[in-house]
């Protein structure tokens, strides 16, 4: 059978024992011919083995499957999210100046209504004009998890020079010691809760707001007072309690991990001002809009995309690291794994066949320099090759401490050298004849030291981390799924494959309570399940 990925993979196996330093030695505009540029961001794949051939064969894919067509289609409003009946139109959020038409409807209005309340409610909490039953508001808590959770936390956490008002903190996880570390450190009086979640029926979510609200009733005389609400489904908000001029909707076009750009990005908004926020829509808006125009051979998510491609389904490298050498932008990867793992992590096409080849890859990682002191050993000398993502900031933001800055690009740029590049048994060995060994010994040291080289990665650089040039790169990074789900044929845009776990765990409860005996369940989750019940008697 024909599959859409022949031709990259016969051009692979043609160049499969060729080195990227050849492709270097043969063409001095490699760097330039291999990397492209949009405003403050620039994308560096030369350190990659595509070479003008593969590149032109991957652009072709983009074209005959059509990425163009669907990328007009999503921005159209069209329900291209076909398993869910939905139209994918998180970029509204982000450019709200334009008319967009959803069932034969203009959705924008009660969009700019909602931004406008957020943005008066943000001001209203940063100025003291709306306050706790304590005082003046020192301290947010935003209680949500998967979308509604890594959005604002890995925002939050990238705009930290840029924060100026109450202090923010995140509750996620179901395990109650997340409620308590996070709780036990606040005053109440002075506390406000906002509780993020799209359907506003995830159980962690919901657990962990009565939990808040608890808290909160045991020191002030009307916790719904200091509660915000998110969440597309605005019935179940007046059902927990909280008024509807604190409820802040958005519609089911918007994804749960696409949705940092709507009011799920509310206490980000609270914590650095609505100015700051306008700029990261406005950057994310400004990669929408070279997405939407630039020809695919120069399109940043384009060619992200298409890299990956290259690296997972032609190559067969099955992860890929994500690098940030930026502490601020320490949990981008976490971010990515949902945006990416979650969203083309799927076994079957959109008409329901199976996919007949691999889905996206696992993607992974830590900020730098702190990963080349865990795992980049097995990056550089492992066995098997995991393509690198480096994310790198020109400038730092703290002036007097630019010289740390100087050595943490070096180290960037040197990681991405040492893996091109490697060190051969001739290098080696003659390093370690230099310290004085010499014989068999020499040649069993030497080989330790051996680095392969021809190791695959990019670089994407910016000029310095602002709230602009982060939205930029979540917004790059969105379309880069888009881009790679349209290749592989998938939808991008449900996630069915959380729902069987949830279902388990309510199902569990009760043989763990010892009400149930689990009928049915195998013998080592049954085995668990009597050892957890006999510890906790
Ligand atoms: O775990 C699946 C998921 O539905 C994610 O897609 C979503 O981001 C998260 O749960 C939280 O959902 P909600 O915002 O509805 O609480």
């Amino acid at each position: 059978m024909m599959n859409r990925f022949d031709d990259l993979l016969a051009h692979a196996a043609t160049v499969k024992d060729r080195h990227i330093l050849d492709l270097f030695a043969a063409d001095p505009d490699r760097a330039a011919r291999f990397s492209a540029e949009f405003g403050s961001w620039f994308f560096d794949f030369s350190k990659t083995s595509i070479d003008a051939a593969g590149l032109k064969l991957l652009i072709d894919l983009a074209e005959k499957t059509g990425v163009a067509a669907r990328r007009d289609a999503m921005f159209a409003g069209e329900k291209i999210n076909e398993t869910e009946g939905r139209a994918v139109l998180h970029m509204a959020w982000r450019n709200a100046a334009e008319a967009i038409t959803v069932d034969g409807h203009d959705v924008m209005p009660a969009l700019r209504d909602t931004l406008g309340r957020m943005q008066d409610f943000a001001e209203d909490v940063r100025t003291g004009r709306f306050t706790g039953q304590g005082g003046r508001i020192t301290d947010v808590v935003n209680i949500g998890i998967g979308g509604s959770d890594l959005g604002p936390v890995m925002a939050s956490v990238a705009c930290t020079s840029f924060a100026d008002g109450p202090r923010l903190h995140f509750i996620s996880n179901v395990d109650g010691a997340h409620a308590h570390d996070v709780l036990s450190g606040l005053n109440p009086e002075t506390t406000l809760v906002i509780v993020a979640s799209k359907t506003f029926t995830t159980i962690e979510t919901m657990t962990n707001a009565e939990t808040a609200r608890a808290w909160m009733a045991a020191k002030v005389t009307d916790p719904a007072a200091q509660f915000a609400a998110i969440s597309t489904a605005t019935d179940r908000t007046a059902a927990f309690g909280i008024p509807p001029e604190r409820v802040f909707g958005f519609e089911d076009w918007v994804g749960g991990r696409y949705s940092v750009w709507s009011p799920i990005g509310l206490s980000l908004m609270i914590g650095i001002g609505p100015g700051y926020f306008a700029e990261f829509h406005a950057g994310a808006a400004a990669m929408d809009r070279h997405f939407r125009e630039a020809p695919l051979s120069e399109n940043l998510p384009v060619l992200l995309a298409l890299v990956g491609i290259w690296h997972n389904q032609v190559l067969g490298h099955a992860t890929r690291a994500v690098l940030p050498y930026e502490q601020r932008l320490a949990r981008l990867p976490a971010y990515l794994q949902q945006l990416e793992m979650e969203s083309n992590g799927k076994r079957v096409s959109m008409d329901g066949a199976d996919l007949p080849w691999h889905s996206g890859p696992v993607v992974w990682g830590e900020p730098g320099t702190n990963g080349q002191h865990a795992f980049y050993q097995l990056i550089h000398q492992g066995t098997r090759v995991v393509p690198c993502e480096f994310l790198l900031a020109a400038r730092g933001r703290e002036p007097y401490l630019e010289h740390q800055h100087l050595l943490l690009v070096a180290n960037c740029l040197a990681q991405s050298e040492a893996l091109l590049r490697g060190r051969s048994l001739a290098e080696a060995t003659e390093i370690m004849a230099k310290k004085g060994l010499t014989g068999a010994e020499l040649d069993r040291q030497a080989r330790h030291r051996v680095f392969p080289g021809n190791r695959p990665s990019t670089t994407l650089l910016i000029e310095v981390l602002t709230p602009f040039t982060l939205g930029g790169i979540v917004a790059l990074y969105e379309h880069r799924v888009f881009v790679e789900g349209v290749i592989l044929g998938i939808n991008s845009f449900d996630q069915w494959g959380v729902e069987l776990g949830k279902e388990l765990a309510l199902a569990l409860a009760p043989v763990l309570e010892g009400s149930s005996e689990g009928a049915g369940k195998d013998g080592s989750t049954l085995g668990l399940a009597r050892r957890i019940r006999a510890a906790r008697a």
